[in-house]
């Protein structure tokens, strides 16, 4: 019986140089469809979406006024317009405040060196009240329960040096965390739920964050996260399922966490990341030939700026926060386990 992966098969005709100044070109690219049909159906994300855009320019030194045209007092200016009475952001005026974009909203911030934006005392009391008393959080007034929120809650706090703020719940956090271990050694999104690559990364965040990633068998799970790549390459999130190049991000950080990024073969997945690359438009794209998108350019930027095999002007990015080393001062190097 042909035994059949879920795996793509690369074309010598797919590219195979990093093509820096297309990848601009499509990010800047993004803020010309200010009125159209995009920008409405975009609006439910439109934060994290800035943070994609303005993360990729930054790993590739292009961030600044002088290279860029995303202004950076207009995106100031957005950020402030999306915070909400009760001190958390949200992806777009006139929406809800959540998490998540609480979290992009600092990372842009931080990325434009303008931390200030944000009230950190308003934002402190806003996470502390999504807390439940089993250590989880919710990513919003309307309940839902995942450890990506954990993780949001956590590294939004770090990166405004209020994680002592928590402090005495610090143990409750870790332990539900912990409850979504599984015997494979990853992490699922509740106690019980399946592992998948990105909640792993989000809770390798927490436990790095709060000093427990030796609470955890990294051997095992340097095992199943290595297993994720296929013989194309390219990473998947979970047993059975297609590549992603958005997973060289979830996959690799997490590697890279606890000190296993040589466990992947890097050449050949660099090569599955240039395969999707859109050399008309710029930009990556899910798999080979499919539409980019800024998610999956930055998680391809950042994959191949974690690998750091191939001579290109992509800066070093810290695998906790997805943000360049450089903009992180000294307290937010948090320890990632030594490479083995
Ligand atoms: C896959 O999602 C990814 C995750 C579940 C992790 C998401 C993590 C965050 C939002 C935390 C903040 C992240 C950063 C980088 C600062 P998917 O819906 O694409 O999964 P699928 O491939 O199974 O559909
Ligand atoms: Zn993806």
């Amino acid at each position: 019986m042909a035994f059949l992966i879920n795996d793509v098969e690369l074309n010598e005709s797919y590219p195979k140089d990093f093509d820096e100044v297309k990848h601009v070109g499509f990010i800047e690219s993004m803020d010309s469809h200010k009125e159209d049909y995009i920008n409405a159906m975009t609006e439910y994300l439109r934060m994290s979406g800035i943070y994609w855009c303005c993360n990729s320019l930054a790993l590739l030194g292009k961030l600044d006024n002088n290279h860029s045209s995303i202004k950076k007092q207009e995106v100031i200016s957005f950020i402030k317009s999306c915070e909400c009475s009760n001190g958390g952001f949200a992806s777009s005026q006139n929406h809800d405040p959540h998490l998540l974009y609480t979290l992009s909203a600092i990372q842009i911030s931080l990325l434009y060196n303008s931390l200030e934006v944000i009230d950190s005392d308003k934002v402190v009391a806003y996470i502390k009240n999504l807390q439940n008393d089993d250590g989880s959080f919710c990513g919003d007034e309307w309940g839902e329960v995942d450890t990506r929120f954990s993780f949001c809650a956590l590294a939004a706090l770090a990166l405004l040096d209020k994680l002592d703020c928590i402090k005495e719940d610090i143990d409750k956090i870790v332990n539900f965390v912990l409850k979504c271990h599984n015997f494979d050694q990853g992490f699922g999104s509740k106690p019980g739920s399946e592992s998948h690559a990105g909640q792993i990364y989000c809770c390798l965040g927490v436990l790095a964050l709060t000093g427990n990633l030796h609470s955890i068998d990294t051997e095992r799970l340097g095992w199943w996260l290595s297993e994720r790549q296929l013989p194309s390459g390219g990473l998947n999130g979970r047993p059975e399922k297609f590549p992603d190049v958005c997973y060289s991000w979830w996959v690799l950080a997490s590697l890279a966490i606890i000190g296993k990024l040589s466990w992947i073969n890097k050449n050949k997945l660099e090569r599955f990341i240039l395969a999707c690359q859109d050399v008309e438009l710029g930009g990556f794209t899910d798999r080979p030939r499919d539409m980019p998108d800024p998610f999956h350019t930055v998680f391809g930027i950042s994959g191949l700026s974690l690998l750091g095999t191939y001579p290109r002007n992509i800066l070093p990015i810290n695998p906790i926060f997805c943000l360049p080393q450089h903009i992180l001062p000294s307290h937010l190097q948090y320890q990632t386990l030594p490479p083995t």
